[in-house]
């Protein structure tokens, strides 16, 4: 129990671990982000938060009061009195090591985004309410930011505030395992019709029916299966050693310059021998496609379009794929093209690492085991929401 946790927890904690389901709303395009409805404080106040795999601390925009928040869909949350101080553990976590709070009473913290945006703001602990699959409504206090300075990145969505769920010690998977609430496993399961479910614990899914790969931690402190090769329409690119990571918090893949230059090319020259035509006129995203007609859907455009995948492994050998069907790397726009939702992450500043965004994770179960330290996939139908089982240890 690093945390303190309250005695009914601990209790819990005897009896069994259970799990935690939630509902996600949203989509990659056109809304361009994803959210998750919680309740927190005493009594109760929703919120809606980003699920963000690529980073651990949760905070909401807080009326410390508020230096610069951005526009939110609900009031600033008010802050509980309950404030973390330096000492804690949970605030190392939070800060880098050569840091130091002016106050000891209480822990400052600053996130930064990969997309330039960041929250600035101070440690605290309040109930979040949660319901468990085992059927009971747990309200554990748990570590949170009151962000109370917030800049926007270039991919800033309108909500509430971030829910962490990356794996260190800040994270909130982190704290309700310490807690004995759940293991700490996280996964999510997006839709490409929109929507979807996030969960945390392990009794949400068969493992025996996805691939699993070692998480890699040496290189990144996101999760990460490691060093993949690119693969087009079953053959190998050529383009080996891309460091990949999966973030939720980002709604389309980034492939460093290389391998992204590779694809475009190898696109483009297939495209060559179809109807299909640049379209300059379209800026959704930076590469578009127009054909005789405005397409509808996907899969008005699959047949022109080859399957991509990551292809990870150990010591040379590689074992396991990461299907990227064109369905998780295109979308068609509101003029009626497709465009490629892989874009280049050197442009914006991601020189060593590609990212697995939302788009190419749909419709599929993907879990963090940080227990065991791997990562899994398989394909899922993500609208239908599971109950999940309660496991008595
Ligand atoms: C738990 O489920 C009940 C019934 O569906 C719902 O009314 C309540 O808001 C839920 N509580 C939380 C914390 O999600
Ligand atoms: C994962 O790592 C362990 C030990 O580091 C190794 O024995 C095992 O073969 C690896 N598994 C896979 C699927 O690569
Ligand atoms: C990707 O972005 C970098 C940096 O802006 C640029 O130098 C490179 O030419 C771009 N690659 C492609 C294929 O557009």
């Amino acid at each position: 129990m690093l945390f303190g946790a309250s005695s009914s927890s601990v209790y819990s904690h005897r009896i069994m671990v259970s799990s935690i389901i939630l509902p996600v709303y949203g989509n990659v395009y056109p809304r361009g982000f994803y959210y998750v409805p919680v309740l927190v404080g005493d009594p109760p106040r929703p919120y809606f938060l980003d699920p963000d795999t690529g980073s651990d601390l949760t905070w909401l925009q807080c009326d410390a009061p508020c230096v610069r928040c951005t526009r939110a869909p609900h009031p600033l949350y008010k802050p509980s009195s309950d404030l973390i101080p330096c000492r804690d553990p949970l605030c190392a976590a939070v800060q880098p090591e050569y840091y130091r709070s002016e106050t000891p009473e209480q822990c400052d913290y600053e996130v930064e985004y990969a997309d330039g945006g960041s929250s600035l703001g101070v440690l605290l602990r309040d109930a979040m309410h949660f319901n468990l699959t085992n059927g009971l409504t747990q309200s554990p206090r748990l570590g949170i930011g009151c962000g109370y300075d917030q800049i926007p990145g270039s991919s800033h969505h309108p909500l509430d505030g971030v829910l962490g769920l990356g794996k260190g010690k800040a994270s909130i998977v982190s704290q309700l395992s310490d807690q004995g609430l759940t293991r700490n496993v996280v996964g999510h399961c997006l839709s490409a019709r929109g929507g979807g479910y996030i969960f945390i614990g392990d009794q949400v899914y068969d493992s025996s029916r996805m691939v699993w790969t070692n998480s890699s931690s040496g290189y990144t402190k996101h999760y990460s299966p490691g060093f993949a090769e690119l693969v087009y329409g079953r053959r190998t690119t050529g383009v080996e050693n891309l460091l990949v990571i999966f973030d939720s918090g980002s709604s389309y893949t980034y492939f460093a310059s290389e391998a992204y230059h590779t694809l475009v090319s190898l696109l483009t020259r297939d495209l060559h021998r179809t109807s299909l035509k640049d379209a300059t006129d379209d800026d959704t995203l930076p590469v578009c496609w127009k054909g005789r007609r405005p397409f509808k859907s996907i899969r008005d455009v699959k047949k022109y379009f080859k399957p991509l995948a990551l292809s990870f492994g150990d010591g040379g050998r590689y074992a396991s794929h990461y299907d990227i069907p064109p369905e998780n790397y295109l979308i068609i726009s509101m003029k009626g093209n497709v465009c490629l939702g892989i874009l280049n992450g050197t442009e914006v500043g991601l020189q060593n690492y590609n990212i697995i965004g939302d788009i190419s994770m749909q419709d599929k179960m993907i879990v963090y085991d940080n227990e065991k330290t791997m990562i899994g996939w398989g394909s899922a139908n993500c609208e239908k929401i599971p109950k999940g089982k309660a496991v008595a240890l």
